[in-house]
């Protein structure tokens, strides 16, 4: 191509540009028009406030797009259509009682092709879950941090479960970015209905009846590990990109001798409690942790979060390192808790703590105390519910 026209020095430089090409030969033939601010100086551009287009070189600016009439059919007159109101197609039985609607989370994109290799990104839900509301979740028995089969007309998956308040009831919500190359059973686009929208052509992705119901697991726990491991055959898996390593969540009904195959190396530091099913191993090489493995009964899975941030700090004291088969954070590396702010790596216990101590009682006080929610603002609505399920803690 040459590479020719592209001298530009500045983002205001390539703004000109593409504000002079929307009014380029565009006499009202073209929605967007931001002619007029083809020539705005650098530090008008620096200083810019959101613009309502379109805003042409030679006309008045509009207050209301087609305001004034002038839509883009060949009479210039709008085609007024009443739609009908869509229902969705697959209706509910006793058979299939909650409807799934399927999304996306905050951090990630697709099937994590990207996204899911960045440690910082997959700190925020590591894992495929489903999200219930509490009273559904109850007539339904699961449990907040247990497992639920998703079972529909078309296909079946095993997720985390999730409580929440804000979910509509009889509604479930399960993310779409797990695949079979990061999770055993969580491709949930298998689960949704083959029904789609006569006019756009869209999947009928927010609506497909489902049932759920509570799967056990005898064990569950994580591997922390430098080099990728592969998780016994029927094991419920996902994986966690982690710094300088791999990370595997796991669940599985396997005896407890089965995971001990897989925590090997010359110096294994263990913790093995059969009567408690806890099976709990440690690989030290030159003052780092080398590789983790735990493994117990799913209610009592030892904390991912403070092994991850021993996995990933530079070196371990040995204090850090006498205690580390405890599962629990050590002196000197506060566990942050799960991911909240993406931006900053500031983690949820980092935020109750500084609300706990008075440190925080808004969403400003947050950013200016943590950072947190100041950059591009994707935490601000987690941040607040923090916030308000602190106050509410403190009022009950
Ligand atoms: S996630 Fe971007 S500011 Fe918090």
């Amino acid at each position: 191509m040459g590479f020719d026209g592209f001298g530009y020095r500045t983002a205001a430089d390539i703004f000109r540009e593409h504000a002079a090409l929307s009014g380029f030969e565009n006499t009202g033939k073209r929605a967007f028009d931001i002619g007029s601010l083809s020539a705005i100086g650098d530090s008008e551009f620096n200083a810019l406030a959101p613009v309502q287009w379109p805003v042409p070189v030679s006309a008045a600016k509009t207050e209301r797009f087609f305001g004034q009439g002038g839509f883009f059919t060949t009479d210039r007159k709008a085609r007024l259509h009443a739609p009908e109101r869509p229902e969705p197609q697959s209706p509910l039985s006793m058979e299939f009682p909650f409807r799934l609607n399927t999304g996306r989370v905050r951090d990630q994109w697709h099937t994590m092709t990207r996204t899911g290799l960045s440690p910082r990104l997959g700190a925020h839900f590591p894992e495929p879950f489903v999200e219930v509301h509490p009273e559904d979740a109850a007539k339904a028995k699961l449990f907040n941090g247990g497992f639920a089969r998703l079972t529909t007309l078309h296909g079946t998956c095993i997720l985390k479960i999730i409580f929440s308040e804000g979910q509509r009831r009889g509604s479930l919500f399960a993310p779409i970015h797990w695949s079979d190359s990061t999770a055993s059973f969580a491709r949930v686009g298998d689960l949704v209905a083959p029904m789609t929208d006569p006019y756009s052509g869209q999947p009928e992705s927010k609506a497909t009846p489902v049932r759920v119901e509570p799967v056990s697991f005898a064990f569950s726990g994580f591997a922390l590990t430098r080099n990728r491991i592969d998780p016994p055959a029927d094991a419920w898996w996902c994986r966690v990109a982690v710094k300088d390593g791999h990370g595997l969540l796991i669940a599985s009904n396997d005896r407890l001798a089965v995971w001990w195959d897989m925590a090997c190396g010359e110096k294994v530091a263990e913790y093995i409690d059969e009567p408690r099913g806890l099976y709990r191993a440690a690989h030290f090489v030159e003052g780092s942790l080398e590789s983790c493995l735990f493994i117990g009964p799913t209610q009592t899975s030892p904390s991912w979060d403070a092994m991850k941030a021993l996995f990933e700090a530079d070196a371990v004291s040995e204090g850090q390192r006498r205690t580390v088969l405890s599962g629990k954070s050590s002196d000197g590396l506060a566990d942050p808790g799960a991911l909240v702010c993406a931006c900053f790596g500031v983690g949820i216990n980092t935020i109750r703590n500084a609300i706990g101590s008075g440190a925080a009682c808004s969403v400003e006080d947050i950013g200016s105390a943590l950072r947190a929610g100041t950059n591009c603002g994707s935490c601000l609505p987690e941040l607040k519910r923090i916030i308000g399920d602190g106050r509410l803690a403190k009022a009950v």
